[in-house]
Protein backbone atom coordinates (compact mmCIF):
# COMPACT_ATOMS: atom_id res chain seq x y z
CA UNK A 1 0.00 0.00 0.00
CA UNK A 2 1.40 3.58 -0.73
CA UNK A 3 2.46 5.10 2.36
CA UNK A 4 0.17 8.08 2.07
CA UNK A 5 -3.13 5.92 1.57
CA UNK A 6 -4.29 5.46 5.10
CA UNK A 7 -8.04 5.11 5.36
CA UNK A 8 -8.96 8.16 6.89
CA UNK A 9 -11.76 6.64 9.47
CA UNK A 10 -12.32 10.40 11.82
CA UNK A 11 -13.94 13.74 11.02
CA UNK A 12 -16.97 12.20 10.04
CA UNK A 13 -15.57 9.95 6.77
CA UNK A 14 -16.06 6.22 6.94
CA UNK A 15 -14.74 3.93 4.24
CA UNK A 16 -17.24 1.20 3.58
CA UNK A 17 -16.07 -0.67 0.43
CA UNK A 18 -12.33 -2.33 -0.86
CA UNK A 19 -12.50 -4.27 -4.12
CA UNK A 20 -9.45 -4.94 -5.79
CA UNK A 21 -7.69 -2.24 -8.36
CA UNK A 22 -6.47 -3.40 -11.42
CA UNK A 23 -3.67 -1.73 -12.76
CA UNK A 24 -2.98 0.84 -15.54
CA UNK A 25 -6.23 3.15 -14.38
CA UNK A 26 -8.01 5.05 -12.19
CA UNK A 27 -11.41 3.21 -10.70
CA UNK A 28 -13.72 3.69 -8.12
CA UNK A 29 -12.91 0.69 -5.84
CA UNK A 30 -14.33 2.30 -2.07
CA UNK A 31 -16.84 4.89 -0.96
CA UNK A 32 -16.53 7.11 1.87
CA UNK A 33 -19.31 8.42 4.16
CA UNK A 34 -19.37 12.00 5.38
CA UNK A 35 -21.34 13.73 7.61
CA UNK A 36 -22.38 16.95 7.30
CA UNK A 37 -24.59 18.85 9.68
CA UNK A 38 -26.02 15.33 10.75
CA UNK A 39 -26.87 14.14 7.25
CA UNK A 40 -24.41 11.38 5.67
CA UNK A 41 -23.58 11.52 2.15
CA UNK A 42 -21.84 8.55 0.44
CA UNK A 43 -18.98 9.60 -1.77
CA UNK A 44 -16.82 7.43 -4.34
CA UNK A 45 -12.99 7.26 -3.75
CA UNK A 46 -10.86 7.07 -6.61
CA UNK A 47 -7.68 5.14 -6.92
CA UNK A 48 -4.61 5.06 -9.11
CA UNK A 49 -2.72 2.72 -10.48
CA UNK A 50 -0.04 2.89 -8.13
CA UNK A 51 -2.47 2.86 -4.85
CA UNK A 52 -3.24 6.18 -4.65
CA UNK A 53 -6.63 7.69 -3.42
CA UNK A 54 -8.49 10.34 -3.96
CA UNK A 55 -12.52 11.34 -2.08
CA UNK A 56 -14.09 12.43 -5.46
CA UNK A 57 -16.00 15.73 -4.09
CA UNK A 58 -17.30 16.56 -7.95
CA UNK A 59 -20.59 16.14 -6.27
CA UNK A 60 -20.12 17.34 -2.97
CA UNK A 61 -21.71 20.93 -3.61
CA UNK A 62 -24.86 19.36 -5.53
CA UNK A 63 -25.34 16.95 -2.28
CA UNK A 64 -24.67 19.01 0.10
CA UNK A 65 -24.13 23.01 -0.56
CA UNK A 66 -20.23 22.27 0.24
CA UNK A 67 -17.41 23.10 -1.07
CA UNK A 68 -14.33 22.23 -0.38
CA UNK A 69 -11.10 24.60 0.73
CA UNK A 70 -7.46 23.76 -0.27
CA UNK A 71 -5.46 27.12 -0.64
CA UNK A 72 -2.31 26.53 -3.02
CA UNK A 73 -4.26 23.22 -4.06
CA UNK A 74 -1.83 21.15 -1.02
CA UNK A 75 -4.05 18.40 -1.06
CA UNK A 76 -6.04 18.91 -4.47
CA UNK A 77 -5.44 16.66 -7.07
CA UNK A 78 -6.94 18.61 -10.38
CA UNK A 79 -6.86 15.68 -12.64
CA UNK A 80 -6.57 11.54 -13.39
CA UNK A 81 -2.89 11.82 -15.68
CA UNK A 82 -1.14 8.40 -16.72
CA UNK A 83 2.06 10.76 -17.58
CA UNK A 84 3.76 10.93 -14.05
CA UNK A 85 4.01 9.16 -11.17
CA UNK A 86 5.38 10.93 -8.41
CA UNK A 87 5.62 9.98 -4.49
CA UNK A 88 7.41 12.66 -2.88
CA UNK A 89 7.69 11.34 0.58
CA UNK A 90 9.91 8.14 -1.27
CA UNK A 91 11.33 10.37 -3.56
CA UNK A 92 10.18 8.68 -6.51
CA UNK A 93 9.10 9.98 -10.19
CA UNK A 94 8.57 7.75 -13.48
CA UNK A 95 7.29 8.98 -16.58
CA UNK A 96 4.80 6.76 -18.15
CA UNK A 97 6.06 3.35 -15.84
CA UNK A 98 9.67 4.39 -16.94
CA UNK A 99 11.57 5.89 -13.84
CA UNK A 100 13.70 8.97 -13.69
CA UNK A 101 16.58 7.01 -12.83
CA UNK A 102 16.78 5.20 -15.67
CA UNK A 103 15.82 7.96 -18.15
CA UNK A 104 18.57 9.72 -17.27
CA UNK A 105 21.11 7.27 -17.54
CA UNK A 106 20.26 5.51 -20.91
CA UNK A 107 17.94 7.76 -22.93
CA UNK A 108 18.40 10.84 -25.02
CA UNK A 109 15.90 13.64 -24.33
CA UNK A 110 14.47 13.48 -27.76
CA UNK A 111 13.62 9.93 -26.82
CA UNK A 112 11.81 10.90 -23.47
CA UNK A 113 10.07 13.24 -25.41
CA UNK A 114 8.76 10.99 -27.57
CA UNK A 115 8.25 8.82 -24.87
CA UNK A 116 5.94 11.48 -23.01
CA UNK A 117 4.12 12.89 -26.01
CA UNK A 118 3.26 9.30 -27.67
CA UNK A 119 2.70 7.23 -24.36
CA UNK A 120 5.65 4.31 -25.35
CA UNK A 121 9.58 4.60 -25.99
CA UNK A 122 10.18 5.01 -29.72
CA UNK A 123 11.35 1.78 -31.88
CA UNK A 124 14.54 2.84 -34.09
CA UNK A 125 12.34 3.72 -36.95
CA UNK A 126 9.96 6.09 -35.04
CA UNK A 127 12.82 7.88 -33.27
CA UNK A 128 14.42 8.23 -37.02
CA UNK A 129 10.59 9.55 -38.23
CA UNK A 130 10.44 11.49 -34.93
CA UNK A 131 14.09 13.17 -35.44
CA UNK A 132 13.20 14.02 -39.54
CA UNK A 133 10.25 15.47 -38.71
CA UNK A 134 11.73 18.17 -35.76
CA UNK A 135 14.57 18.40 -38.22
CA UNK A 136 12.12 19.79 -40.66
CA UNK A 137 10.92 22.54 -38.73
CA UNK A 138 13.70 23.68 -37.01
CA UNK A 139 13.71 27.63 -38.83
CA UNK A 140 11.55 30.26 -37.39
CA UNK A 141 9.85 32.65 -39.86
CA UNK A 142 12.32 35.59 -40.00
CA UNK A 143 9.17 38.20 -39.22
CA UNK A 144 10.32 36.80 -35.48
CA UNK A 145 13.89 38.61 -35.34
CA UNK A 146 12.29 42.08 -35.68
CA UNK A 147 10.06 41.18 -32.69
CA UNK A 148 13.24 40.51 -31.27
CA UNK A 149 14.88 43.67 -32.45
CA UNK A 150 11.82 45.82 -30.52
CA UNK A 151 12.72 44.12 -27.14
CA UNK A 152 14.76 46.40 -25.17
CA UNK A 153 18.24 46.19 -24.17
CA UNK A 154 18.55 43.87 -21.46
CA UNK A 155 14.99 42.11 -21.84
CA UNK A 156 14.41 39.04 -19.58
CA UNK A 157 15.01 36.28 -21.38
CA UNK A 158 12.46 33.63 -19.50
CA UNK A 159 9.82 37.75 -20.84
CA UNK A 160 11.58 37.07 -24.25
CA UNK A 161 10.72 33.46 -24.35
CA UNK A 162 6.83 33.93 -23.54
CA UNK A 163 6.11 36.70 -25.79
CA UNK A 164 7.79 34.42 -28.89
CA UNK A 165 6.20 31.26 -28.13
CA UNK A 166 2.92 33.22 -27.85
CA UNK A 167 3.36 34.79 -31.33
CA UNK A 168 3.96 31.59 -32.41
CA UNK A 169 0.17 31.48 -32.60
CA UNK A 170 0.21 34.18 -35.32
CA UNK A 171 2.60 32.91 -37.66
CA UNK A 172 0.68 29.67 -37.64
CA UNK A 173 -3.23 31.19 -37.35
CA UNK A 174 -4.46 27.67 -37.83
CA UNK A 175 -3.35 26.56 -34.78
CA UNK A 176 -6.33 28.61 -33.39
CA UNK A 177 -8.65 26.05 -34.29
CA UNK A 178 -9.68 24.58 -30.93
CA UNK A 179 -11.50 21.46 -33.09
CA UNK A 180 -8.67 20.58 -35.52
CA UNK A 181 -7.92 17.20 -36.30
CA UNK A 182 -5.58 15.32 -34.91
CA UNK A 183 -2.20 15.16 -37.21
CA UNK A 184 -2.63 18.83 -37.46
CA UNK A 185 -2.53 19.48 -34.01
CA UNK A 186 0.30 16.51 -34.17
CA UNK A 187 2.18 19.35 -36.83
CA UNK A 188 1.77 21.93 -34.17
CA UNK A 189 3.92 19.70 -31.51
CA UNK A 190 6.01 18.87 -34.37
CA UNK A 191 6.76 22.46 -35.06
CA UNK A 192 6.85 23.79 -31.34
CA UNK A 193 9.07 21.50 -29.99
CA UNK A 194 11.31 22.04 -33.65
CA UNK A 195 11.34 25.92 -32.78
CA UNK A 196 12.01 26.12 -28.79
CA UNK A 197 15.97 25.67 -29.32
CA UNK A 198 16.04 27.77 -31.98
CA UNK A 199 13.93 30.82 -30.18
CA UNK A 200 15.67 29.77 -26.99
CA UNK A 201 19.56 30.61 -28.67
CA UNK A 202 18.31 33.45 -30.66
CA UNK A 203 17.63 35.42 -26.99
CA UNK A 204 21.07 34.37 -26.39
CA UNK A 205 22.62 35.75 -29.19
CA UNK A 206 20.53 38.70 -29.55
CA UNK A 207 21.04 40.18 -25.97
CA UNK A 208 24.88 39.27 -27.15
CA UNK A 209 24.36 41.56 -29.76
CA UNK A 210 25.59 38.43 -31.86
CA UNK A 211 23.95 37.48 -35.69
CA UNK A 212 21.98 34.64 -35.40
CA UNK A 213 23.59 30.66 -36.02
CA UNK A 214 20.74 29.06 -38.18
CA UNK A 215 20.33 25.36 -37.21
CA UNK A 216 22.63 22.51 -38.57
CA UNK A 217 19.89 19.75 -39.65
CA UNK A 218 23.09 17.18 -39.63
CA UNK A 219 23.45 17.48 -35.41
CA UNK A 220 20.84 16.27 -33.18
CA UNK A 221 18.78 18.09 -31.31
CA UNK A 222 21.10 18.65 -28.41
CA UNK A 223 24.23 19.55 -30.28
CA UNK A 224 22.45 21.92 -32.55
CA UNK A 225 20.79 23.95 -29.60
CA UNK A 226 24.51 24.06 -28.26
CA UNK A 227 26.16 25.46 -31.58
CA UNK A 228 22.80 27.70 -32.41
CA UNK A 229 23.83 29.29 -28.92
CA UNK A 230 27.92 29.05 -28.51
CA UNK A 231 28.84 28.79 -32.06
CA UNK A 232 29.63 31.70 -34.57
CA UNK A 233 28.58 32.23 -37.78
CA UNK A 234 32.66 32.82 -38.34
CA UNK A 235 33.75 29.66 -37.32
CA UNK A 236 32.69 25.70 -36.64
CA UNK A 237 32.02 25.58 -32.89
CA UNK A 238 33.75 22.12 -31.66
CA UNK A 239 30.74 20.39 -29.67
CA UNK A 240 31.81 18.98 -26.57
CA UNK A 241 30.30 15.40 -25.82
CA UNK A 242 30.67 16.01 -21.97
CA UNK A 243 27.93 18.98 -22.28
CA UNK A 244 25.95 17.46 -24.93
CA UNK A 245 26.17 14.55 -22.19
CA UNK A 246 25.04 17.23 -19.19
CA UNK A 247 22.76 18.97 -21.21
CA UNK A 248 20.50 15.95 -22.44
CA UNK A 249 20.54 15.00 -18.59
CA UNK A 250 19.36 17.87 -17.49
CA UNK A 251 16.65 18.20 -20.14
CA UNK A 252 15.69 15.08 -18.94
CA UNK A 253 15.61 15.81 -15.35
CA UNK A 254 13.10 18.45 -16.22
CA UNK A 255 10.70 16.89 -18.42
CA UNK A 256 7.66 16.39 -16.98
CA UNK A 257 7.16 16.88 -12.85
CA UNK A 258 3.20 16.22 -12.79
CA UNK A 259 0.45 18.60 -11.70
CA UNK A 260 3.20 21.73 -11.02
CA UNK A 261 2.28 25.50 -11.04
CA UNK A 262 3.13 25.43 -14.39
CA UNK A 263 1.48 21.92 -15.98
CA UNK A 264 -1.70 23.00 -13.84
CA UNK A 265 -1.08 26.68 -15.51
CA UNK A 266 -0.70 25.03 -19.16
CA UNK A 267 -4.10 22.69 -18.72
CA UNK A 268 -5.72 25.80 -16.84
CA UNK A 269 -5.01 27.84 -20.10
CA UNK A 270 -5.85 24.62 -22.36
CA UNK A 271 -9.02 23.90 -20.26
CA UNK A 272 -10.75 27.17 -21.96
CA UNK A 273 -9.56 25.68 -25.76
CA UNK A 274 -6.70 28.10 -26.12
CA UNK A 275 -4.37 27.08 -28.85
CA UNK A 276 -1.31 25.23 -27.65
CA UNK A 277 1.62 27.89 -27.99
CA UNK A 278 -0.50 30.50 -25.56
CA UNK A 279 -0.83 27.46 -23.35
CA UNK A 280 2.02 26.39 -23.42
CA UNK A 281 3.38 30.21 -23.64
CA UNK A 282 0.93 30.22 -20.15
CA UNK A 283 3.33 27.40 -18.66
CA UNK A 284 6.57 29.63 -19.86
CA UNK A 285 5.04 32.36 -17.50
CA UNK A 286 4.40 30.31 -14.69
CA UNK A 287 7.65 28.91 -14.71
CA UNK A 288 9.36 32.25 -15.01
CA UNK A 289 8.86 32.58 -10.63
CA UNK A 290 11.28 32.47 -8.61
CA UNK A 291 9.58 29.95 -5.90
CA UNK A 292 9.08 27.76 -9.13
CA UNK A 293 11.73 27.36 -12.48
CA UNK A 294 12.76 31.24 -11.61
CA UNK A 295 14.97 29.60 -8.12
CA UNK A 296 17.41 27.84 -10.58
CA UNK A 297 18.47 32.07 -11.50
CA UNK A 298 17.87 32.93 -7.37
CA UNK A 299 20.13 29.93 -6.58
CA UNK A 300 23.40 31.73 -8.29
CA UNK A 301 22.18 35.58 -7.11
CA UNK A 302 22.27 33.97 -4.07
CA UNK A 303 25.47 32.19 -3.98
CA UNK A 304 27.00 35.95 -5.61
CA UNK A 305 25.40 37.86 -2.83
CA UNK A 306 26.79 35.53 -0.32
CA UNK A 307 30.99 35.80 -2.14
CA UNK A 308 30.52 39.90 -2.42
CA UNK A 309 29.10 39.92 1.16
CA UNK A 310 32.13 38.00 2.51
CA UNK A 311 31.20 34.56 2.01
CA UNK A 312 30.15 34.02 5.53
CA UNK A 313 27.97 31.13 5.13
CA UNK A 314 26.80 30.53 8.51
CA UNK A 315 25.54 34.26 8.23
CA UNK A 316 22.95 33.64 5.67
CA UNK A 317 21.98 30.14 7.10
CA UNK A 318 20.68 32.31 10.23
CA UNK A 319 18.72 34.31 8.04
CA UNK A 320 16.85 32.25 6.28
CA UNK A 321 15.86 30.66 9.33
CA UNK A 322 14.97 34.15 11.17
CA UNK A 323 11.30 34.40 10.76
CA UNK A 324 11.42 37.97 10.80
CA UNK A 325 13.75 38.17 8.03
CA UNK A 326 12.26 36.96 4.61
CA UNK A 327 15.13 35.88 2.92
CA UNK A 328 14.85 32.03 1.90
CA UNK A 329 17.52 29.86 0.98
CA UNK A 330 16.71 29.66 -2.78
CA UNK A 331 17.58 26.05 -3.75
CA UNK A 332 15.92 24.50 -0.85
CA UNK A 333 12.86 23.03 -0.19
CA UNK A 334 10.38 21.41 -1.99
CA UNK A 335 6.63 21.43 -2.31
CA UNK A 336 6.36 17.98 -2.72
CA UNK A 337 9.88 15.99 -2.01
CA UNK A 338 9.77 15.95 2.00
CA UNK A 339 12.91 13.13 1.80
CA UNK A 340 15.10 14.13 -1.04
CA UNK A 341 14.06 14.89 -4.31
CA UNK A 342 15.59 12.10 -6.87
CA UNK A 343 16.50 14.70 -9.39
CA UNK A 344 18.40 16.46 -7.56
CA UNK A 345 20.30 12.76 -6.61
CA UNK A 346 21.34 12.01 -10.33
CA UNK A 347 22.05 16.13 -11.01
CA UNK A 348 24.64 16.09 -8.13
CA UNK A 349 26.57 13.11 -9.50
CA UNK A 350 26.46 14.66 -13.27
CA UNK A 351 27.35 18.47 -11.41
CA UNK A 352 30.74 16.64 -9.46
CA UNK A 353 31.54 15.33 -13.42
CA UNK A 354 30.94 18.55 -15.33
CA UNK A 355 32.61 20.66 -13.22
CA UNK A 356 36.00 17.98 -12.91
CA UNK A 357 35.78 17.48 -16.58
CA UNK A 358 35.64 21.28 -17.23
CA UNK A 359 38.43 22.06 -14.64
CA UNK A 360 36.07 24.68 -13.37
CA UNK A 361 37.50 26.79 -9.96
CA UNK A 362 34.92 29.45 -9.65
CA UNK A 363 34.32 30.64 -5.62
CA UNK A 364 30.83 30.65 -6.25
CA UNK A 365 30.96 26.90 -5.91
CA UNK A 366 32.77 26.39 -2.86
CA UNK A 367 30.36 28.38 -1.56
CA UNK A 368 27.50 26.72 -2.56
CA UNK A 369 29.28 23.34 -1.03
CA UNK A 370 29.54 24.71 1.78
CA UNK A 371 25.89 25.84 2.18
CA UNK A 372 24.68 22.23 1.47
CA UNK A 373 26.81 20.58 3.74
CA UNK A 374 25.88 23.64 6.57
CA UNK A 375 22.17 23.07 5.53
CA UNK A 376 22.13 19.23 5.48
CA UNK A 377 23.38 19.00 9.11
CA UNK A 378 21.48 22.56 10.69
CA UNK A 379 18.68 20.78 12.85
CA UNK A 380 16.38 23.54 11.39
CA UNK A 381 16.58 22.32 7.77
CA UNK A 382 16.58 18.89 9.16
CA UNK A 383 13.59 19.08 10.89
CA UNK A 384 11.57 20.67 8.05
CA UNK A 385 12.90 18.43 5.55
CA UNK A 386 14.68 21.32 3.41
CA UNK A 387 16.96 20.14 1.20
CA UNK A 388 19.00 21.36 -1.99
CA UNK A 389 16.59 20.59 -5.22
CA UNK A 390 16.81 20.05 -8.61
CA UNK A 391 17.43 24.03 -9.07
CA UNK A 392 20.24 24.36 -6.68
CA UNK A 393 22.19 21.95 -8.80
CA UNK A 394 21.11 22.82 -12.16
CA UNK A 395 22.26 26.46 -11.65
CA UNK A 396 25.75 25.43 -11.12
CA UNK A 397 26.05 23.29 -13.63
CA UNK A 398 24.62 25.90 -16.21
CA UNK A 399 27.06 28.38 -14.59
CA UNK A 400 29.80 26.00 -15.56
CA UNK A 401 28.80 25.45 -19.06
CA UNK A 402 28.75 29.18 -19.47
CA UNK A 403 25.12 30.15 -19.67
CA UNK A 404 24.19 33.48 -17.89
CA UNK A 405 22.17 33.41 -14.66
CA UNK A 406 19.10 35.10 -16.05
CA UNK A 407 19.20 32.56 -19.33
CA UNK A 408 18.67 29.42 -16.47
CA UNK A 409 14.94 29.36 -16.58
CA UNK A 410 14.98 29.21 -20.23
CA UNK A 411 17.05 26.32 -20.13
CA UNK A 412 14.37 24.75 -17.58
CA UNK A 413 11.61 25.71 -20.04
CA UNK A 414 13.20 24.08 -22.57
CA UNK A 415 13.64 20.98 -20.93
CA UNK A 416 9.74 20.91 -19.40
CA UNK A 417 7.98 21.83 -22.69
CA UNK A 418 7.09 17.72 -23.71
CA UNK A 419 5.95 17.71 -20.43
CA UNK A 420 3.58 20.57 -20.91
CA UNK A 421 2.70 19.61 -24.54
CA UNK A 422 1.66 16.10 -23.10
CA UNK A 423 -0.56 17.20 -20.20
CA UNK A 424 -2.26 19.65 -22.69
CA UNK A 425 -2.91 16.75 -25.24
CA UNK A 426 -3.99 14.79 -22.47
CA UNK A 427 -6.74 17.07 -21.66
CA UNK A 428 -7.69 17.87 -24.81
CA UNK A 429 -8.03 14.07 -25.53
CA UNK A 430 -9.93 13.29 -22.37
CA UNK A 431 -12.37 16.48 -23.31
CA UNK A 432 -11.54 17.75 -19.61
CA UNK A 433 -14.11 21.17 -18.71
CA UNK A 434 -12.79 24.31 -18.40
CA UNK A 435 -11.14 25.00 -15.21
CA UNK A 436 -12.92 27.27 -12.51
CA UNK A 437 -12.17 26.27 -8.98
CA UNK A 438 -14.62 28.14 -6.54
CA UNK A 439 -14.15 30.49 -3.56
CA UNK A 440 -15.05 31.16 -0.05
CA UNK A 441 -15.92 34.66 0.17
CA UNK A 442 -14.95 36.73 2.88
CA UNK A 443 -15.20 40.24 1.84
CA UNK A 444 -18.24 42.75 2.78
CA UNK A 445 -21.82 41.70 3.15
CA UNK A 446 -24.56 43.43 0.50
CA UNK A 447 -24.36 47.23 1.13
CA UNK A 448 -26.11 50.33 0.21
CA UNK A 449 -24.16 52.10 -2.95
CA UNK A 450 -23.32 55.97 -1.67
CA UNK A 451 -23.43 58.47 -4.61
CA UNK A 452 -19.99 60.21 -4.35
CA UNK A 453 -21.14 63.72 -3.27
CA UNK A 454 -22.82 62.48 0.00
CA UNK A 455 -19.99 59.99 1.16
N1 LIG B 1 14.67 28.48 3.32
C1 LIG B 1 14.31 28.62 4.63
N2 LIG B 1 13.17 28.14 5.15
C2 LIG B 1 12.33 27.48 4.32
C3 LIG B 1 12.63 27.29 2.96
C4 LIG B 1 13.85 27.81 2.46
N3 LIG B 1 14.19 27.64 1.18
N4 LIG B 1 11.61 26.60 2.38
C5 LIG B 1 10.71 26.38 3.32
N5 LIG B 1 11.15 26.90 4.52
C6 LIG B 1 10.48 26.79 5.82
C7 LIG B 1 9.24 27.69 5.89
O1 LIG B 1 9.59 28.97 6.42
C8 LIG B 1 8.34 26.90 6.80
O2 LIG B 1 8.84 27.04 8.12
P1 LIG B 1 7.80 27.01 9.37
O3 LIG B 1 7.17 25.64 9.35
O4 LIG B 1 8.65 27.26 10.58
O5 LIG B 1 6.82 28.13 9.10
C9 LIG B 1 8.59 25.45 6.39
O6 LIG B 1 9.96 25.45 5.91
C10 LIG B 1 7.65 24.93 5.33
O7 LIG B 1 7.70 25.83 4.22
P2 LIG B 1 6.50 26.08 3.19
O8 LIG B 1 6.75 27.36 2.46
O9 LIG B 1 5.19 25.91 3.89
O10 LIG B 1 6.66 24.86 2.20
P3 LIG B 1 5.99 24.75 0.79
O11 LIG B 1 5.90 23.30 0.50
O12 LIG B 1 4.74 25.57 0.73
O13 LIG B 1 7.04 25.50 -0.18
C11 LIG B 1 8.86 25.88 -1.63
C12 LIG B 1 7.94 24.84 -0.99
C13 LIG B 1 8.03 27.01 -2.29
C14 LIG B 1 9.66 25.20 -2.73
C15 LIG B 1 9.78 26.46 -0.53
O14 LIG B 1 10.54 25.43 0.07
C16 LIG B 1 10.72 27.55 -1.07
O15 LIG B 1 10.33 28.71 -1.11
N6 LIG B 1 11.98 27.17 -1.49
C17 LIG B 1 12.89 28.10 -2.08
C18 LIG B 1 12.52 28.33 -3.53
C19 LIG B 1 12.89 27.17 -4.42
O16 LIG B 1 13.97 26.62 -4.36
N7 LIG B 1 11.93 26.82 -5.32
C20 LIG B 1 12.15 25.74 -6.30
C21 LIG B 1 11.20 24.62 -6.08
S1 LIG B 1 11.60 23.27 -7.10
C22 LIG B 1 10.99 23.64 -8.65
O17 LIG B 1 10.15 24.44 -8.86
C23 LIG B 1 11.54 22.84 -9.71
Amino acid sequence: MNSRAKPAKSFGLLYIRETKIPRGKAVMSETVKIIIEGNEYELPVITGSENEKAIDISKLRDLTGHITLDVGFKNTGSTKSSITYLDGELGILRHRGYSIEDLAEHATFLEVSYMLLYGHLPNATEYANFEDQIREHTLVNEGMDAMFKAFPTGSHPMGQLGSMVNALSLFYPKSLDPHRAEDAIGRTVIRLMAKMPTICSMIYKKRNGHPTVYPQNKLDYVSNFLNMTFGQVTMDYKIDPVLVDAMNKLLILHADHEQNCSASTVRVVGSSQANLYSSIAAGINGLWGPLHGGANQEVLEMLEKIRLDGGNVQKWIDKAKDKNDPFRLMGFGHRVYKNFDPRAKIIKKSCDEVLAKLGVNDPVLEIAKKLEETALTDPYFIERKLFPNVDFYSGIIYRAMGFPTDFFTVLFAMGRLPGWVAQWQELRREKQPIARPRQIYTGEAARVFVPMNQR
